[in-house]
């Protein structure tokens, strides 16, 4: 039997349900915020990706690249930054600024499977765009944390951690590093928690810093560079939420401003949504023709769905909105009758109910048990008593009966679903 790929998902009906309560929940709070949604095609030029990146990025090595049948070089998007930028490029003089967009995407990156991360994933992105000041970044923060929030989460489940590469960059050629030297410090304080000292401090050596020097600028902090963010979250109640911290440096090139990522509080997860400034992408990809700052973050589904099972107040919440429901089911009591019935089920469908009915004969018992299987809250019953016909609400079992004639009218005065 031919197998799905691994790192690639099947959507089953409560996969299905489980990702639409999800993109729901993203395109919700984003409306409350302002922010207007757009797209992008999933297959973009290769070079995109490599303009702005050194090779050996991370994120070139993950690439789903191949030539096209048209000898092109292409790739599956593995974000959305870099299309983002170019549409921005393009079309920046059609809209008003900032431009606040959203986007819910699916992106490939050819990474190791592991918890929380796949080869396909969903992802929620955000960016403000032509406004630099840190009220943008506070408003793009705010949003991140009121997503989660949204999906039943609080300050006890996650922390938005808070860093600025300007106040990394600053450090840095304080300390004599040239650009290269700039990029080798950030890939090593990146993976200060993941790697071993001796191994960073060799790739530092060419640097003339060590282990020991990032550590210590980490454990200074940088205030200053964070205030006017933090006193913006502070006026919307949010201080809570995050923890200014230098050790997140983000592995993409891009960033040049405020940095963040978002994980859950137990540390058990990766992280749950990153993202930060670009004031130079627009600029750089688009070779100077468009010159916009901008700021974002991306969202996975992956991490978040794992936190979701994780917290009961969350898991909650989902489960109610898996809750099947549904308006009408006929029962055809009478099998003679099914035309008749047929017509019922049009009209309740028409009247925009949503509406099922036994697509074979069946025992009325087991009609029934369908109804409640499918959260109806009404049945209507026809049988022998035809043209006269039993409309029961489910929950109470009240029952009435009524003209076929009658029904329509009396459908429409309810408010189902209830
Ligand atoms: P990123 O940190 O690469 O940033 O991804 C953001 C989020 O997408 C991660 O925190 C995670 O939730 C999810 N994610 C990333 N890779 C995977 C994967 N292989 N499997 C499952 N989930 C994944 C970006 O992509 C930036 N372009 C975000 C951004 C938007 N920056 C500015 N604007």
């Amino acid at each position: 039997m031919i197998q799905g790929l691994p790192g690639f998902r099947d959507f089953f009906p409560e996969d299905c349900a489980r990702r639409n309560h999800v993109v729901a929940t993203w395109r919700e709070v984003s409306r409350r915020y302002g922010f207007v949604e757009f797209d992008g095609p999933a297959l973009e030029s290769t070079d995109l990706y490599r303009k702005k990146n050194e090779a050996g990025a991370e994120i070139l090595e993950q690439l789903y690249s191949f030539t096209d049948r048209g000898g092109r070089e292409v790739a599956l998007r593995p974000e959305m930054t870099p299309t983002l930028a170019r549409m921005v490029a393009a079309r920046e003089k059609h809209y008003r600024k900032p431009m606040k967009w959203f986007c819910v995407s699916n992106f490939f990156r050819h990474e190791r499977q592991q918890k929380g991360r796949l080869r396909e994933f969903l992802q929620f992105n955000a960016d403000i765009l032509g406004e630099s000041s840190p009220q943008a970044d506070a408003e793009i923060i705010a949003l991140a944390i009121d997503l989660l929030r949204a999906f039943g989460f609080t300050a006890e489940h996650f922390v938005v951690r808070l860093s600025d590469r300007k106040a990394w960059m600053d450090f840095l050629q304080s300390r004599g590093c040239d650009e290269a030297a700039c990029r080798t410090a950030l890939a090593c304080a990146d993976k200060l928690e993941r790697e071993p000292e001796e191994k960073l401090n060799a790739k530092l050596a060419a640097t003339g810093l060590t282990v020991a020097d990032l550590k210590a600028f980490i454990a200074a902090g940088s205030p200053e560079a964070f205030a006017p963010v933090l006193e913006a979250l502070a006026a919307r109640g949010l201080t809570g939420f995050v923890q200014p911290d230098l050790s997140i440096v983000r592995g993409l090139a891009y960033y040049t401003g405020v940095v963040f990522e978002i994980f859950d509080r137990s540390k058990n997860l990766r992280a749950l949504a990153g993202g930060g400034r670009y004031d130079g992408l627009v600029k750089g990809l688009s070779d100077g023709a468009a010159d916009l700052p901008a700021i974002g973050f991306g969202m996975g589904d992956v991490v978040l769905g794992h936190l979701i099972d994780e917290t009961p107040a969350a898991a909650e919440k989902l489960q109610a909105a898996l809750a099947l429901t549904s308006d009408v089911f006929v029962v055809i009591a009478d099998e003679s009758r099914r035309a008749e019935a047929l017509q019922i089920v049009q009209t309740c469908r028409e009247l925009g109910l949503s509406t099922d009915f036994p697509l074979k004969s069946a025992k009325v018992g087991k009609q029934f048990q369908e109804a409640e299987n499918l959260g109806a809250t009404h049945a209507v019953v026809i049988g022998q008593e035809w043209p006269q016909i039993k409309l029961k609400h489910l929950a109470t079992r009240a029952e009435q009966t009524l003209d076929h004639a009658a029904l329509a009218p009396t459908l429409k005065t309810y408010k189902l679903h209830s």
